[in-house]
């Protein structure tokens, strides 16, 4: 009986653990472009309506790449500088590392 339980509780937290998304899983670039394309652009250089309007970002750029730390990145995201959005309650943690490294693939040269 109590072992029957135990079995159940067992077989629940592997669900539970399944349905964690590993940082792999999680598709860094379909988020961008679900989440940050309408404002910073698909190639990261704002050049969009919403871009122009909010003075976003030019993400592409090298010498702001090499002025913004992987936290600074971490940090727009979690807290949503000016008018940008701020994602910490709604993106997992795993989702936010996922775009800070997008938004690193975005670098142009
Ligand atoms: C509503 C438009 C909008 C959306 C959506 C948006 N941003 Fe922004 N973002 C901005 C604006 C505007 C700024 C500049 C804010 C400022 O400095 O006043 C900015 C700034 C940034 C910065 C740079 C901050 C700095 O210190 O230079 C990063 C990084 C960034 N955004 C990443 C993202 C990511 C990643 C997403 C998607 C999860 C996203 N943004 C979604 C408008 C947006």
């Amino acid at each position: 009986m109590s072992n029957k339980r135990s079995l159940i509780g067992l077989f629940m937290a592997l669900t539970l653990i399944g349905s964690v998304p590993a940082l792999a899983d999680v598709d860094g670039q379909a988020l961008y472009r679900q989440h940050c394309a309408k404002c910073h652009a698909e190639d990261g250089r704002a050049n969009t309506m919403r871009g122009w309007l909010y003075f976003a970002q030019n993400l592409s750029k090298a010498k702001w790449q090499d002025n913004n730390s992987d936290r600074d990145i971490l940090d727009a995201i979690q807290e949503g500088p000016g008018a940008m959005p701020g994602y910490a309650d709604t993106l997992s943690e795993a989702e936010q590392l996922a775009l800070v490294k997008a938004v690193r693939d975005l670098r142009k040269p």
